[in-house]
């Protein structure tokens, strides 16, 4: 089907899901209301299993005191003056912030796309990351950790799989046990940013303290800095990149989406979509030139499910691994992770990360017009159901 088919399919599943009283998600491809009373947050199970159900506050069970006083996740944070000073001298593009109409999201005006913007037309540029290559698929999970995070933590390690959590700065800060648990798996911890808001409609100093916060939650609780962001929603345009770029960060979109999110928030969403998906991915691995990256979210105990499940059936059509490991690029700023087996000591040279955690662009990452079509879905169905962020915008994360 059509991309703008697909869009409006799943806007309209979207819609007659909404219930202005219920919070939202802060799933990346789309904010929507959550019309399923069993899905309105991770902190209660939207699941009857009850043997299943999470025992709130294992995430800080070690009662891990940090250092830095955070800021609130309700407001969009301020930066401290020096990670200002970082970017003082940086070649910032000098884009317009992109307004968002409301709690609609941000606004194309025109057709034009000057800056590479990711919402509007799925524009991405050589030094985002997209896609693995061929015959590899970058398994990634956002918007965690929650209290579901744990079981799809037991399943990798199980059965030995690395993945690249995008985590969100306020959950970190909520759960630092889940987030040290993952990092000592052996696991790559990325960003997700402080507020999982919409960056290109943000301002530069905005910019700056969604991506440090984050970062700076992750350093003490791992003792390392991630090197990959994703932009929430996939919201990224040229400034937000220079932005970034600035600050030693590469930002990491997908070419895969399996709309996990839905099962837990859109009435009509069926479960097995997402494992159908998976298959017809699988089958089409031989016939595809470039390789994959998949957007998962451990933000419910459906999505866990899923993921758990469609896991093998990527893993036999692909070699799955994190993003750093496809893409040869280091995972954080000071170099290897200690838990890392597949390599030995970080070399700058061979990663093509300097030591100071500028990056180069890679010129295997290249956008694909056949991904940036599978991938339109997503921003289209953000702009299309952004509208039912309003009511709830104080809950955009959980
Ligand atoms: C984690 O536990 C410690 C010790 O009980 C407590 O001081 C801290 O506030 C807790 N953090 C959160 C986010 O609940
Ligand atoms: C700044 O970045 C823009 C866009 O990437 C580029 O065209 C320009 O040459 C850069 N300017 C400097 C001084 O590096
Ligand atoms: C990972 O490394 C940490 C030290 O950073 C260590 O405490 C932990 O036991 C290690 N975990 C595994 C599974 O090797
Ligand atoms: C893939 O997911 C979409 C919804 O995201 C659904 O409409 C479609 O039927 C799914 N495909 C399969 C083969 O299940
Ligand atoms: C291990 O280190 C290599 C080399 O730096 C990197 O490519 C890979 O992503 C790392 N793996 C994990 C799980 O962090
Ligand atoms: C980081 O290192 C690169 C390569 O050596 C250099 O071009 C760049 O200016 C450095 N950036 C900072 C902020 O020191
Ligand atoms: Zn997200």
């Amino acid at each position: 089907m059509t991309v703008l088919t697909k869009y409006l399919l799943l806007g309209a599943l979207a819609l007659s899901a909404v219930n202005a009283q219920d919070s939202s998600s802060s799933v990346d491809s789309t904010p929507t209301p959550s019309g399923d009373e069993s899905a309105s947050s991770p902190s209660t199970s939207p699941d009857t299993d009850a043997a299943a159900t999470p025992v709130a506050g294992n995430g800080n069970a070690s009662g891990f005191q940090f250092k830095e006083t955070y800021p609130a996740d309700s407001a969009k944070p301020s930066p401290k003056p020096e990670w200002m000073q970082i970017i003082a001298n940086a070649n910032i593009t000098d884009a317009p912030v992109v307004k968002a109409n409301g709690e609609n999201g941000p606004q194309q005006q025109g057709d034009a796309d000057p800056y590479c913007d990711w919402t509007f037309t799925t524009c991405t540029r050589d030094t985002d990351i997209v896609t693995c290559p061929k015959g590899q698929w970058g398994i990634t999970y956002d918007d965690g950790p929650t209290d579901f995070s744990p079981k799809l933590y037991d399943y990798l390690k199980e059965t030995n799989q690395k993945a690249t959590f995008f985590m969100i700065g306020g959950q970190v800060v909520k759960y630092p046990d889940y987030a040290k648990r993952a990092f000592d798996e052996g696991h790559e911890l990325a960003m997700h940013t402080w507020t999982h808001s919409y960056m290109t409609t943000l301002s530069t100093e905005q910019i700056v303290a969604e991506l440090k916060w984050n970062e700076l939650a992750i350093k003490e609780v791992t003792g390392y800095s991630p090197r990959f962001f994703r932009p929430p929603y996939g919201d990224i345009d040229d400034r937000v990149r220079s932005i970034a770029k600035a600050l030693g960060f590469t930002p990491v979109i997908w070419n895969y989406d399996t709309d996990d999110w839905m099962v837990a928030e859109t009435p009509g969403f069926q479960e097995q979509w997402i494992d159908g998906n998976a298959t017809q991915w699988a089958a089409a691995a031989a016939n595809t030139n470039e390789g994959g990256i998949s957007l998962e979210h451990d933000l419910y105990e459906k999505t866990v499910d899923a993921a758990i499940r469609i896991l093998p059936t990527l893993q036999k059509a692909y070699k799955v691994t994190t993003v750093g490991q496809c893409t040869g690029q280091q995972s954080y700023k000071e170099g290897t992770a200690p838990n890392n087996s597949t390599s030995a000591a970080p070399s700058a040279s061979s990663s093509g990360v300097a030591a100071n955690g500028s990056t180069q662009a890679n010129g295997e990452q290249s956008k694909d017009q056949e991904g940036a079509a599978s991938r339109s879905m997503d921003s289209r169905t953000a702009i299309g159901v952004a509208a039912f962020i309003g009511a709830v915008s104080s809950y955009l994360f959980i």
